[in-house]
């Protein structure tokens, strides 16, 4: 842990569109209940390619973007609670540019951050930056979706026979609804390209089904009915929005289904009669949204982590160059990535 001098780099959204600049800017100070972060790692998101390339979730220029992020803490704010980490912890965290629209201090993209005590997870010894840093985004998500899907948070038996399928679990939200899934109890199924199903069982999936595959549906009605499993939640990662939702409601027949849906929700979508479908996201009322993501960072993620339940997912490749590289990563990701996680290390 270095100390801040009073100035860092950072990359910056200059103005709609990008593209990102590096600057020096003013080290901030914590809030009340914020920590400041020196990052060392951080991991790209569809989303950052949104805001740099169409200005979304963004109110002002130069704007800081970015959310996944590992690093050291470095100092604390003023009321935070007694269990947050000290000065001195690693630490993953979520630094959310999207929540503060794109407020400099607030984004990833930059040597120090202040992140709120609700986001941050200690990071054992046992896991690099790099592989630290893919979890906050990918456990935000997969929570949002399992919670409003009327996952417990608590781990069923695996005696109760029930599972969930994960449509897309290559992709980073979808690597971690099969882990988190799976260390729940659930028996997971799950969709994904032919070269990848050997990787997607190393996660935890019971099966892997090709969603390039014409009779995909039929493949996973008949797994699921030979296996003896109840299924009533499909997680949707990525992917066929309609296909996932005529899968889950066979599955759920004579009952109801839910569908949580990762990515914005297709125009196109007609949703079952016995599925209830949502798009995957947190409580809106600031309450809500506190104690749950204090839940998924500082209880969850921190304890599967401590108990090595997680492994960093999907593969990751370092893009070289640090800070400078940025652009190159989201273009890199914006081109498309298949079971990969990209990331640069600062
Ligand atoms: N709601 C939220 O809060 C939230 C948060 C984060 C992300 N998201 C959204 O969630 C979605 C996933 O994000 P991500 O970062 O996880 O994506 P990603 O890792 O970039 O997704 C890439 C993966 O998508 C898979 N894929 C492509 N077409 C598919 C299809 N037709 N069926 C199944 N899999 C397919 C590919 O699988 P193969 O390589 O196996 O072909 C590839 O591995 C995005 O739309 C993102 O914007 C939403």
């Amino acid at each position: 842990m270095s100390t801040p001098s009073g100035k860092h780099l950072a990359a910056i959204v200059p103005q709609k569109g990008g593209p990102l600049s590096i600057v020096e800017r003013t080290t901030p100070t914590c809030g009340p209940k914020e920590l400041l972060i020196e990052v060392h790692a951080i991991a790209f998101n569809p989303v950052d390619c949104y805001q740099r390339d169409m200005g979304i979730f963004i109110e002002e220029y130069p704007a800081v973007i970015g959310s996944d992020i590992a690093g050291i803490v470095v100092q604390t704010g003023s009321d935070i609670s007694p269990s947050s980490p000290v000065p001195g912890t690693r630490v993953t965290a979520l630094a959310s540019s999207f929540y503060h629209k794109g407020s400099p201090d607030y984004g990833a993209l930059q040597k120090y951050v202040l992140v709120s005590e609700d986001t941050v997870a200690v990071l054992p010894g046992s896991f690099s930056f790099v592989e630290g840093c893919v979890f906050p985004m990918a456990a935000l998500t997969s929570w949002n979706g399992w919670l409003w899907a009327g996952i417990a948070r608590e781990p069923i038996f695996p005696s109760e026979k029930r599972g969930v399928i994960v449509w897309g679990a290559s992709s980073s939200m979808g690597a971690l609804a099969v882990q988190s899934a799976k260390n729940m109890g659930y028996t997971v199924y799950a969709t994904a390209s032919q070269q990848h199903h050997e990787y997607i069982k190393t996660l935890g999936a019971a099966r892997v089904f090709d969603y390039k595959a014409e009779n995909v549906s039929s493949e996973i009605l008949s797994a699921v009915k030979e296996d003896d499993i109840t299924i009533r939640v499909a997680y949707h990662a990525t992917g066929a929005q309609q296909v996932s939702a005529d899968v889950i409601s066979k599955l759920a027949e004579g009952s109801q289904g839910k569908l949580a849906i990762a990515p914005i929700v297709d125009q196109s979508l007609k949703v079952p009669e016995n599925v209830e479908s949502a798009f995957v996201q947190a409580p809106h009322d600031p309450e809500g949204r506190v104690e749950r993501l204090s839940w998924i960072f500082g209880s969850w993620l921190q304890e599967s982590l401590a108990a090595k339940r997680l492994v960093a997912s999907p593969k990751i490749k370092v893009i070289e160059g640090g800070l400078e590289s940025a652009n190159k990563a989201l273009d890199e990701l914006k081109a498309g990535v298949s079971c990969t996680k990209l990331v640069i290390e600062i």
